[in-house]
């Protein structure tokens, strides 16, 4: 029985994201008509894989797999997902370098650092709204809600503040302007599925002319499997087809343990395992510290009600405004900008509105540690400079910018003067005025490097899995 219908599949998508979005706000206690929803993986899959020796990826798992590292489906024939994104790294790249080579010669370069692909499976699809998705996922019935395409409809449109004014966040009046969730900085895919072709189609990673010619190929290499799983007619329907392959690769992200190991010293730290070193413990306080580093209001550190292990984002979206990265060569020219919601990348109807210019997804901090390149623009190479960022940015604005011709200084220089409004004035540590003593000083900014360190993967592996299988 290798068959897998549609209804199923796209159930079986459905639920493993809500049942992780949901986590913490009310959806996982609902959500047992489902049977789950409170595994610390986030997901049935991969729960039934703790304990150290991963249980065998389904059917589909292992074909998203397959062609997760397959090279000969780029223009190139030399790049898969794995080089950008390289499992001995965190699903990150290998190498330090701000943004990748990619296109049929692997030269043309990217616009954007390349995110780790660990942690993904909870992220919720891109809304607008008063509500959290997952909620009203949860109020409306939820066999309706299995179809997989109920997530994405509730990114409804909202008036949100007019431009020139501090998009604000969380608590403020105004939470239902912020816009949340989505794959990549932008959010412009939905789910792990839909965000799939992106990178086989782009000219700037793995080149495929067009859909057609990449169609060909999956049909060549991979035509008796998709066959197999998902009925032969998958195979005269070009879109269906490669709807199966993002499903696939999806489904290899979400199953695949090590996408998602939950083995950090931070981990350990919540299971009650291990004790933070003096240094990592004062780091928590500080990230934690609402009037201090106040990161974890963004960037969530606290296990759930429900045992549900922290994401280290809320997903929502903030205009930071960090500054201009020339080492970028998109930005050679001074009239081009990423904007975030605003484009490049994305020309919907929320890519029009101006309060959404200059605004990226908060990233997880988990496995940053493991990477060298900071923020949507990879300005920054060390955790302490990512994080004198937050408090010198207003305090000392000088230490952060460059000049301008006249000597003035060039804040929010990687923003158009009309959306600077958008930038996030209001929460601390970035409401500061100049002169006033950072929210942080550099020991520390030490302490929180040290916490930061505390999320990578690979601390205890094994150890942290057992003691999952155990808990279950
Ligand atoms: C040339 C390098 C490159 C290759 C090859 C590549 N990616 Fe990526 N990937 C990126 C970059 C850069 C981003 C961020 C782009 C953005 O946000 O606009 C990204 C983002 C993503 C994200 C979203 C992560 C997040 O934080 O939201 C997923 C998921 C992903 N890639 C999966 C894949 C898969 C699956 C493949 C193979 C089919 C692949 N990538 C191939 C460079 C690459
Ligand atoms: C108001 C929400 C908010 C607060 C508070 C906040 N962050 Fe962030 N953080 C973000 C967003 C949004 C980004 C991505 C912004 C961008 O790239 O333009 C980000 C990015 C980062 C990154 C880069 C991660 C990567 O993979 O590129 C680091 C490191 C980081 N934050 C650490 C911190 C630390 C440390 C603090 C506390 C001193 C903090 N953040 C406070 C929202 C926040």
């Amino acid at each position: 029985m290798n068959m897998i219908d549609r209804q199923s599949r796209l159930s079986f998508l459905a639920l493993a994201l809500l049942s992780v979005a949901g986590a913490g706000l009310g959806w996982a206690a609902q959500g047992q008509t489902t049977g789950q929803g409170t595994d610390p993986a986030g997901s049935r899959p991969s729960a039934a894989s703790s304990g150290g020796s991963a249980a065998p990826l389904s059917a589909v798992a292992q074909l998203g797999k397959a062609i997760f590292f397959d090279q000969s489906l780029s223009g190139s024939g030399t790049m898969s997902c794995a080089t950008c994104h390289d499992p001995a790294h965190h699903y990150a790249p290998a190498n330090g370098l701000i943004v990748q080579l990619g296109g049929p010669g692997l030269d043309r370069p990217g616009i954007r650092p390349v995110p780790s692909l660990t942690y993904k499976i909870a992220t919720p699809a891109f809304s607008v709204g008063a509500e959290n998705p997952a909620e009203e996922a949860a109020e409306a019935s939820p066999m309706a809600e299995a179809s997989g395409t109920a997530l994405s409809q509730q990114a409804t449109p909202v008036a949100g503040p007019m431009a020139g004014q501090p998009v604000v966040k969380a608590d403020a009046p105004a939470d239902n302007a912020v816009p949340q969730g989505g794959m990549f900085w932008d959010g412009r895919a939905d789910s792990l599925e839909d965000q799939a072709l992106g990178p086989l189609l782009s000219p700037f990673e793995m080149a495929n002319p067009d859909a057609k010619s990449l169609y060909d190929k999956i049909k060549n290499r991979y035509g008796e499997k998709l066959a197999a799983l998902f009925g032969n007619q998958v195979l005269d329907d070009q879109s269906m087809a490669l709807s199966e392959v993002g499903f696939a690769l999806a489904r290899y992200q979400v199953e695949e343990r090590s996408f998602h190991p939950y083995s950090s010293k931070y981990d350990a730290y919540l299971r009650g395992q291990v004790k933070l070193s003096a240094a990592e413990q004062r780091g928590l306080a500080l990230f934690d510290d609402a009037k201090k580093g106040n990161c974890a209001s963004c960037h969530l550190d606290k296990m759930t009600d429900d045992g549900q292990m922290p994401a280290f984002t809320d997903y929502e979206f903030e205009a930071l405004g960090v500054p201009r990265n020339p080492a970028i060569p998109a930005n050679a020219d001074p009239r081009y900008f990423d904007l975030g919601i605003c484009g490049p990348q994305r020309d919907d109807d929320f890519a029009h509105q101006p309060q959404n210019c200059g605004l990226f997804k908060t990233p997880t901090l988990r496995n940053a540690a493991e990477r060298g390149v900071y923020f949507h623009n990879g300005v920054y190479h060390t955790l302490e400079e990512a994080t004198r960022f937050y408090v010198a940015r207003d305090t000392d604005p000088a230490s952060i910018y460059p000049k301008n011709p006249d000597g003035s200084i060039a804040k929010f220089n990687d923003l158009p003067e009309a959306y600077r409004g958008n930038i996030d004035v209001i929460d601390a540590p970035m409401d500061r005025k100049p002169g006033q003593p950072p929210a942080l000083n550099e020991a520390e900014i030490a302490d929180v490097v040290a916490f930061l360190k505390t999320l990578s993967d690979g601390w205890s592996g094994d150890q942290a899995a057992k003691t999952t299988a155990q808990q279950q």
